[in-house]
């Protein structure tokens, strides 16, 4: 395959083209190195990729230079994991949110339909379930009421993906991570920001009194869902990917303090607008379709993520 990869120098992006790249495939990363978290974070993700990969620096907002990459690279599938992620920020600055994930992934969309690429997988977020008390989320549940900007483009993106498999064929499949997280993991995200204030001795701002659950799914099980999802033409499908076992936030926590031997000083902050009670991920489709086993605990996966984070702190 020659895969583009937008998105390809932030968290799930590197280690997807890490993947593709070892299984033989030729990558082109689109990245416009946004400074939504620290760009060298980025420019470190890919600095050891050489053979099979070609980095375009560009925003997928400029219609004109996405149609001109996806002419010049010709690629034959396409990894949409460009956009402002994060959901509180999305309540303060909206339009951005809008812009990129909704009118660049309408870019990508167009340009991938003129080009004819075989295979599509895009990046959706657990986060278009809103506050569903429907648990585990199963992709088929409908209405979907999303509650913070983010999210609203993430659900907009999906039914874009669905107008475009509809109009021209092209074989979409939207998949709906849940809180991803492992080495090289976002510093805006509670695994990073929570072990970090804990090795340093910082109160940790918990919103709400810690009883909120997350599926937390680590990274090497999400890029196994990637990679089947876009070595298979599948029409259109919009697919979970989570690990099926939320955790207590006050749990999680506890598991980091262990790992670090060291005590959370915890500030209990109101909860947030945008915040949901709990995100638990069905995964009897991706089972299916994708033949997708998450095989990593919370436990081994927050080893491996604690490892890493002291390693690059030293
Ligand atoms: N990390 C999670 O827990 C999670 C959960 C659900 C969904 N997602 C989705 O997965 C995707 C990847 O998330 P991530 O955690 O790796 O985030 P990330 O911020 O690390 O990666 C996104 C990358 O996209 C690039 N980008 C952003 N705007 C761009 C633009 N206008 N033009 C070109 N490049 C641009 C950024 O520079 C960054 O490298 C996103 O679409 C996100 O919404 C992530």
């Amino acid at each position: 395959m020659r895969v583009l990869v937008t998105g390809g120098a932030g968290f799930i992006g590197s280690h997807t083209v890490r993947r593709l790249i070892a299984e033989g495939n030729e990558v082109i990363c689109v990245d416009n190195f946004n400074d939504y978290y620290d760009p060298a974070i980025k420019e470190r993700n890919i600095a050891d990729f050489s053979d099979n990969f070609t980095l375009e620096r560009l925003d997928i907002r400029d219609a004109d230079g996405v149609k001109e990459v996806f002419k010049k690279h010709k690629p034959t599938h396409a990894i949409l994991l460009a956009a402002r992620a994060g959901v509180r920020p999305s309540i303060e600055s909206p339009m951005l949110y809008h812009d990129v994930n909704i009118s660049g992934t309408l870019n990508l969309l167009e340009a991938a339909q003129e080009t004819g690429v075989e295979n599509i997988a895009f990046a959706s977020s657990s986060s278009v379930y809103g506050g569903s008390k429907n648990i585990p989320f199963e992709e088929n549940e409908w209405p979907l009421l999303p509650i913070s900007p983010y999210a609203a483009t993430k659900l907009g993106g999906e039914n874009l993906c669905r107008y475009y498999h509809q109009q021209y064929g092209l074989n979409i499949t939207c998949l709906r991570f849940f809180t991803v997280y492992g080495p090289s993991g976002r510093p805006d995200m509670a695994p990073y920001l929570f072990t970090k204030w804990i090795d340093q001795g910082q109160s940790i701002r918990r919103f709400g009194d810690g009883t909120t659950k997350r599926d937390y799914t680590y990274i090497e099980d999400i890029v196994d869902g990637i990679y089947a999802a876009i070595k298979k033409k599948i029409g259109y499908e919009i697919i979970n990917l989570g690990n099926n076992t939320p955790i207590v936030l006050n749990d999680f926590i506890g598991i980091i303090e262990k790992l670090l031997g060291k005590k959370a000083n915890i500030d209990e902050m109101p909860e947030q607008p945008g915040d949901v009670p709990i995100t638990y991920a069905s995964i009897k489709k991706a089972k299916q379709l994708l033949d997708y086993t998450p095989a990593t605990s919370i436990q081994e996966g927050l080893e491996k993520f604690v490892a890493w984070y002291l390693q690059q702190t030293k």
